[in-house]
């Protein structure tokens, strides 16, 4: 297979780049990135020089470049997203740019091109807050913060395109993923890159909010199995079966580093925060996918991939980074 990955440098695709060249030998993959803050080609140095593997700078709204590297492809699959809800909270509009008008690019180009498959990457966030019970893939979309209205909205319009032009679309919808490569703003490598420097762990609220846990690469795994055997116009929930209260996953983080409760820093509640998501994956599961990896060695093997990468993430904690952080935190 040919494929065109898009936000292919972020923490995702980059580890699924890394998943489909070891898994599929004889596949090619494009990858056409912006390289915002969150794109990094650093997580992909280890295949740079691979003549399956080419990468491409670009924006997914750019109408003109994306036909040029979509022509002749197999597969899109996208991952190209704003996709940090703290930033949504501040400045909503690139959220929009690129989660729902940069889709919409993108299915264009696949109904000009006839490109046989389109894999859209979305969020267990476009359900909203679940009090009880599991998101299944036919309820209604509840999201509740600029970031998870964006990607519902994408999804919207992926649908639509299926019902209207019979466009080859498929959804994935995952929970919150944990690994390597992942922007120190999300709140494991966040938690974890503060610990190991002595720094306070801005917890939200009273700390009990709820999110199911998903190693990156049993989530990579799942998206390969829908790339490849999902039905058309289908969505498939992708959640990790490890619902945890944030406070537990603070506790054990800081276990992990070796560090004491003390960093533990409550703050001012996120606007909006859903208090808890949960996915019902028995879609997926029918498939032939189970996650591979128990969420407690995963954690420890993240933990020490920080550990063992300071000079990845270190340059990532000022500049840019600084100045977002003080102004999300400095009021909380
Ligand atoms: P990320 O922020 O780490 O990476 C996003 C990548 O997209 C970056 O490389 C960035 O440079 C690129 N990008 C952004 N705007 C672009 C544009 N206009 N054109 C081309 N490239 C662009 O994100 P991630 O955590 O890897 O998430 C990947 C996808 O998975 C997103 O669609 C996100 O909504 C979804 N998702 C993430 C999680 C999670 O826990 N991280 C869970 C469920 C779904
Ligand atoms: O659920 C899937 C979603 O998971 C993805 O669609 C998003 O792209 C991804 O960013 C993630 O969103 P969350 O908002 O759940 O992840 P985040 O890491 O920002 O926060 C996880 C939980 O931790 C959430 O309840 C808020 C809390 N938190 C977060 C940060 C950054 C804190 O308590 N303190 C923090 O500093």
């Amino acid at each position: 297979m040919k494929l065109l990955v898009t936000g292919g440098a972020g923490f995702i695709g980059s580890n699924f780049i890394r998943h489909v060249l070891q898994a599929h030998p004889e596949d090619r993959v494009v990858n056409l990135d912006k390289l915002t803050y969150a794109g990094n080609l650093q997580n992909l140095a280890d295949v740079a020089q691979d003549p399956r593997y080419g990468f491409v700078h670009g924006d997914i709204g750019d109408a003109k470049l994306v036909r040029d590297v979509a022509r002749g492809v197999d597969a899109v699959v996208n991952f190209a997203a704003a996709s940090h809800v703290d930033r949504s909270l501040i400045e909503p509009e690139e959220f929009l740019k690129t989660d729902v008008f940069g889709v919409y690019t993108l299915l264009e180009a696949v109904r000009e091109l006839r490109i046989p498959r389109l894999l859209h990457i979305s969020t267990d966030e476009v359900y909203g807050s679940v009090p009880q019970g599991s998101s299944r893939e036919t309820d209604p979309l509840r999201p509740a913060n600029p970031y998870s209205a964006s990607k519902a909205g994408a999804d919207l319009l992926v649908g639509a395109y299926w019902q209207t032009y019979r466009l080859p679309v498929l959804i994935t919808r995952s929970s919150n993923n944990f690994g390597p490569c992942q922007y120190p703003e999300k709140v494991v490598p966040l938690f974890i890159t503060n610990a190991l420097d002595d720094q306070p762990l801005p917890l939200y609220g009273d700390g009990r909010n709820v999110r199911d846990w998903l190693y990156v690469l049993d989530n990579c795994e799942a998206i390969d199995l829908v790339l490849r055997r999902g039905a058309e116009g289908q969505i498939y929930n992708i959640g990790g079966g490890h619902e945890v209260e944030n406070i537990v996953l603070t506790r054990q983080i800081l276990r992990l580093t070796g560090k004491p409760e003390t960093l533990i820093r409550p703050v001012k509640d996120r606007p909006g925060h859903d208090r808890r998501y949960s996915l019902d994956s028995s879609k997926v599961r029918q498939l032939g996918w189970r996650p591979r990896h128990r969420f407690d060695g995963a954690l420890e093997a993240t933990v020490a991939w920080y550990r063992q990468h300071e000079p990845w993430w270190r340059p990532l904690k000022s500049g840019e980074f600084r100045t977002y952080y003080q102004q999300q935190y400095g009021d909380r």
